[in-house]
């Protein structure tokens, strides 16, 4: 089949890379022409796991190409693809200015039947909305279904997610877009892939609810460990004990600082907003992102709590910047809101992260000490603070820590270690749900902005 994916960031350009890959003839458009170059030349613009490899071996077999113009990509195709971004307005809600702009444009250029698919996640009732900005600007009275195909990629395995996913989910109104799509996915569903046929305020619906049960069972472990703390249980068995029952599962249940990325944070509140918008609040989204927030401050006042509130002038260690390992990505990363009350309580920081200092650099307006490794990160720290759960971190040496910080302290905000095999080397040790000190009466935090 001929398929056009239009937009190529993180999504766009697994879906054209992973769709050529099962044999179709993929397109890929984006406005950013200096991206579109770099795919020519066989170079993937971001990070993902093996598709650098795909976007190689599909473009010398003549299945993947890239453009920057949207004319002979729509009329070409059979199947178009949206994957651009949605971002968070104000108000919480997903702003589909891209999406529509696209529709708009793409509209100019449908001249035979087409299936316009929204793989961007927009608010349930955008693909409706979508037909009728492309009706209102069709050039040529043509037949066309927009579908809604909703995305599971994680950022860091999104190859690995699209190509062997937990489930495919195809929104569409008529039967012959829903044909249509089975021919696009005969390969996942040839491999036994579930494979969900629903109207499309479904599809979006799935979409929200996935990310914010995701990002619920994710707040609910991190307030079981916050319980854990204070009667003296272990998180790390609880949460294990716990997954073990099928119906709970084992994944997702890590506690940590708190959610971020690009994702969690924009989508819960983006449902917020649309429970509040259709006069059905919903009251467990609105207490998580609540209490994503207020595990974020709890995290500061775990490392007050080891190092003292007064922090002018004293250095701290951090290790890891990125939302989660194997990325650069520091949106609403929980460093970011760590880092900003210790700077705004006067400490001196000095980092280290594997992928994200080059991004960091562009964020933090204060400076902070942008170190070589982990060990340079504790020279002279009174304190060393783990925020992202990178494998590089899991296997520090602590002899080596001891002698360059000025005390050794480890605070494990991702629960790397055991308290056993850090207090050994005479390190003072503070974690997420398995001891009780360090967390209590320091009510000074301050939020920035
Ligand atoms: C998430 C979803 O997992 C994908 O299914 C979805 O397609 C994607 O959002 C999206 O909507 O595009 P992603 O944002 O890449 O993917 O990251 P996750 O791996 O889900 O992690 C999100 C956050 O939760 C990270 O900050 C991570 O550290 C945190 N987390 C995750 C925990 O604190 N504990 C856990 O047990 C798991």
């Amino acid at each position: 089949m001929k398929i056009t994916v239009i937009g190529c960031g993180y999504v766009g350009l697994v879906t054209a890379a992973c769709l050529a890959d099962f044999g179709h003839t993929v397109t890929g458009v984006d406005h950013d022409s200096s991206k579109i170059a770099l795919l020519k030349q066989g170079t993937s613009p971001i990070y993902e796991k093996g598709l650098t490899a795909l976007i190689r071996v599909n473009t010398q077999r003549n299945r993947l190409f890239f453009q920057t113009s949207l004319d002979h990509g729509v009329e070409d195709a059979e199947v178009i693809f949206i994957a651009v971004g949605t971002p968070s307005l104000d108000n919480g809600a997903a702003d589909t200015t891209q999406v529509m702009a696209v529709a708009a444009e793409l509209a100019k250029y449908i001249k035979d039947y087409k299936v316009i698919v929204n793989k961007s996640t927009a608010p349930i009732g955008a693909a409706k909305q979508l037909r009728k900005v492309i009706r209102d600007h069709l050039e040529t009275d043509v037949e066309f279904d927009v579908v809604s195909n909703p995305e599971f990629l994680r950022e860091g395995h999104a190859v690995k997610d699209f190509q062997e996913p937990d489930r495919v989910v195809i929104g569409a109104d008529s039967p012959q877009a829903q044909k249509v799509m089975s021919r696009v996915y005969a390969a996942l569903i040839k491999k036994g892939v579930p494979y969900i046929q629903t109207n499309l305020e479904s599809a979006e619906t799935i979409k929200y609810a996935s990310n914010a049960f995701l990002a619920t069972k994710i707040t609910f472990i991190n307030e079981i460990a916050k319980l854990c703390e204070a009667v003296g249980a272990d998180i790390r068995t609880v949460a294990r004990s716990m997954g073990l029952d099928h119906r709970i599962g084992p994944q997702f249940l890590n506690a940590g600082p708190g959610y971020g990325g690009s994702c969690f944070p924009k989508d819960t509140k983006a449902l917020a907003y649309i429970g509040r918008a259709s006069g059905v609040p919903l009251t467990i989204v609105e207490t998580v992102i609540t209490a994503n927030e207020e595990q974020k401050a709890r995290m500061v006042r775990k490392i007050k709590g080891m190092v003292g509130a007064a922090l002018e002038g004293r250095t701290l260690g951090i290790l890891g910047l990125a939302f989660k390992p194997d990325t650069d990505d520091l949106r609403e990363s929980p460093a970011l809101t760590i880092i900003d009350n210790l700077l705004a309580a006067g400490a001196i920081i000095r980092v280290y992260d594997p992928q994200a200092m080059e991004e960091a650099k562009k964020i933090f307006k204060k400076t902070l000490i942008y170190c070589a490794d982990p060990y340079a990160a504790a020279e002279g720290a009174e304190a060393l603070v783990i925020i992202t759960d990178w494998e590089a971190f899991k296997f520090l040496d602590f002899m080596r820590l001891k002698k360059a910080m000025a005390s050794p302290v480890l605070i494990d905000l991702r629960n790397l270690y055991t308290p056993a095999e850090v207090e050994q080397y005479g390190f003072k040790y503070e974690n997420v749900g398995r001891a009780g000190h360090g967390d209590r009466d320091l009510s000074d935090l301050r939020y920035p902005g």
